[in-house]
Formats: C-alpha cells, sequence, structure tokens
C-alpha cells in the first residue's frame, strides 16, 4: 500500500477537520503544517502528532516531507499558497473556492495542467455516497428531464468584521462561502453552463453579501434558484423537480440521505458516513495519484473553472469588488 504525506496549510476550523478525517485513513500521514506561527504550528502539531512544522510558505513546498499539499486557509490565500506547491512540483487539494476570481482559478489550472500534477478543488459535497447516488438517479432518468432545482445554505453568524466571512480582505461573503455549494450542485446535476446569470446580494456594513440569490437558466427550460445567508436560520435542502418526480436532498452540501418523490410515493435513501466526510474527498484524492490520474473526475479543473465565472459574473452586477482587486 502507497502511503501518502500529507502537508496542510492552515491551522483553522477546516484544517482540523481534514486532519481528523486524516487520521482515519490507513494510507494517509499527516506529515507537516504550515502555520503563520511557530506556536500556533507547535500547537496544531502536539494535537495531531505532526512531525514537521513550517511556517514559510517556500519551505513547506519545497520539502520532502509532502507528498500532498492541502491549502485551507482564507480563499484570498489559496492562489498563492497552491501556486507555491505546484511549482515546487506538488500535488494540491485546494479547499473551495480554488481561487477568489476567474483569473485566479485559471492560472491555477493552467499551471497543473501544464506541469501535469494533480489540482483539485476540495468540494467534498460531490464525494459523498449520498450525493453520487442521487445524482446517478438522475442521471438515470428516474425523475425524468430535471427541470427546475431549488437549494439554498443559510445559517446564522454574528457579524464580524474580523472574521473571515465577513471582511473583504479576506474574499468574505457568502457566495463565496456557501453560495457555491449551491451553484456547483446546479451545475453537477444540469451539467450545463447557464445561459443567464442572474443575482440579487445584500450587502452588509463590512462590504460583503451577508445574504445572496441567484437564479440561473440554462437551454431545455431549465432553472435553478439558488440562495445563502450569514444572517438566517433556514432549512438546507437541495430539491431537483424532474417531469416524472422529484429528489429532495436534506443538508445537500453533507448529504447521508435524499428521498426519491414518485408517482404519489416517497422512498428514502440513506448512507452511513466514514468519520466527519471529509474522507472520502481524501481518500478519491490519493486514489488518484496511485492511478496517476491529473485531475478529479467527481469535480473537475473545468468545474472549477465554470463555477468560478459564474460568481465573478454575479459580482460584477452586485459591485462586489476586493480591496485586492482594485
Ligand atoms: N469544505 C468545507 O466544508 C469547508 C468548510 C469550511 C471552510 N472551508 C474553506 O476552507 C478555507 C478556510 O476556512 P476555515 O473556516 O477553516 O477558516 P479559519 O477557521 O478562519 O482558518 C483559516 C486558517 O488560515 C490561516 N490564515 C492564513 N492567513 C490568514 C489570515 N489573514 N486570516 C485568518 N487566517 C489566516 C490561519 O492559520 P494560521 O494562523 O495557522 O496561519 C487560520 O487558522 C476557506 O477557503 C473555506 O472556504 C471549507
Amino acid at each position: 500500500m502507497q502511503k501518502f504525506k500529507w502537508g496542510i496549510i492552515g491551522t483553522g476550523m477546516i484544517a482540523h477537520k481534514m486532519a481528523d478525517a486524516l487520521l482515519l485513513l490507513e494510507n494517509a500521514e499527516i506529515s507537516a503544517v504550515l502555520s503563520r506561527k511557530t506556536e500556533t504550528a507547535e500547537m496544531f502539531s502536539r494535537e495531531y502528532n505532526i512531525p514537521h512544522i513550517f511556517t514559510d510558505l517556500e519551505g513547506f513546498a519545497s520539502s520532502n516531507v509532502v507528498d500532498i499539499a492541502y491549502v485551507a486557509t482564507p480563499h484570498n490565500k489559496h492562489r498563492n499558497e497552491a501556486r507555491a506547491c505546484l511549482a515546487n512540483g506538488k500535488p494540491v487539494l485546494c479547499e473551495k473556492p480554488m481561487g477568489v476570481n476567474h483569473a485566479e482559478v485559471e492560472e491555477l489550472t493552467a499551471m497543473a495542467r501544464g506541469s501535469g500534477l494533480l489540482l483539485a478543488e476540495a468540494f467534498w459535497t460531490f464525494y459523498y455516497p449520498a450525493m453520487q447516488n442521487a445524482l446517478a438517479l438522475v442521471e438515470e432518468g428516474a425523475i425524468g428531464q430535471p427541470k427546475m432545482i431549488d437549494a439554498r445554505f443559510c445559517f446564522l453568524r454574528e457579524v464580524d468584521p474580523a472574521n473571515r466571512k465577513f471582511n473583504p480582505d479576506l474574499a468574505g461573503g457568502a457566495l463565496l462561502d456557501i453560495g457555491l455549494y449551491c451553484l456547483a450542485f446546479a451545475q453537477k446535476v444540469f451539467n450545463a453552463q447557464p445561459v443567464s446569470v442572474k443575482g440579487s446580494a445584500i450587502i452588509g456594513p463590512t462590504g460583503v453579501d451577508e445574504s445572496s440569490a441567484y437564479i440561473l437558466t440554462y437551454e431545455g427550460g431549465r432553472m435553478a434558484t439558488l440562495s445563502s445567508s450569514f444572517r438566517a436560520v433556514t432549512h438546507n435542502d437541495a430539491w431537483i423537480f424532474g417531469e416524472k418526480g422529484s429528489i429532495k436532498i436534506p443538508m445537500f452540501w453533507q448529504p447521508d440521505e435524499f428521498t426519491l418523490i414518485k408517482n404519489g410515493k416517497e422512498k428514502r435513501y440513506t448512507f452511513d458516513r466514514l468519520g466527519n466526510g471529509y474522507t472520502y474527498e481524501a481518500m478519491a484524492f490519493m486514489n488518484l495519484l496511485v492511478e496517476n490520474q491529473k485531475e478529479s473526475h467527481v469535480f473537475s479543473l473545468q468545474d472549477s473553472l465554470d463555477l468560478i465565472k459564474i460568481m465573478d459574473m454575479l459580482r460584477k452586477q452586485w459591485g462586489l469588488q476586493y480591496p485586492f482587486e482594485r
């Protein structure tokens, strides 16, 4: 069995989740962590028994104790960190969004394609068995032609200008943080690019979208109505409505179940979760390396490019430019 040495960039919420997931995987070893501060790196390394700590990106990226770089920092840092790792020959699993705008994602995807290195956006949702089974049912025609999608991802957070979710300097806002799950879901279900994208946003006091909604139309009379918010507690279901039935996926970005509703009957499909669910994307990434594949077919580089293009369009409609983009 080939064992992979993972290096984690960042020590925040998602870095912990991924570290917890990696501990469950026999072919993964957490070998290194990169933090802005030695103390934080030491704390994280003690928690997960990590042998190597770094505080400089170049040292981390060029080190031979890292086989896979996992980028788990605020959105605006992904490009530089992923770029440094790719430039040093490291495969990269990069948290979503891969970059803040299309230019950044294009630069990374071109680099990966040019060098033949594996790069993938960490869209854990699409590696879940429940999601893969739901999408397979749609593909098989279980609900006829899918025509309408409803999806939302919302929760309540107090406005905090320092928090990356609200901080424009860290590319905050609901769209790039959680709205993208809704957009990616519509993209994977319809397997198409929209012909029209219309959005509306409530820009909060920190200058980013606290709440935003998007209506996308596609060829073939298909439509998606999507929304995301940091300021409301809502249901977080996704629905796919077809000509012959529908599928409801509760907590669709981390689904353990879905329900097929057809001919007046409901059939519920449930799935066990392996660990905290971040396991699936990590396993898939290592399998791709074993198979010498250059990209994920679950969420491809083209998927990442298509997705960020839509987010650029929406932000343009709202006049939401981040300070570092001006
Ligand atoms: N896939 C998912 O389910 C999921 C869930 C949550 C978040 N994410 C993604 O993961 C990324 C990180 O999110 P998170 O929730 O883990 O964020 P977080 O808790 O704020 O952690 C981010 C980490 O990045 C490092 N960092 C580097 N520069 C920073 C800066 N200027 N300000 C703050 N932190 C900085 C920090 O580690 P050091 O102090 O050690 O440098 C920090 O702990 C985001 O891009 C987000 O979209 C994905």
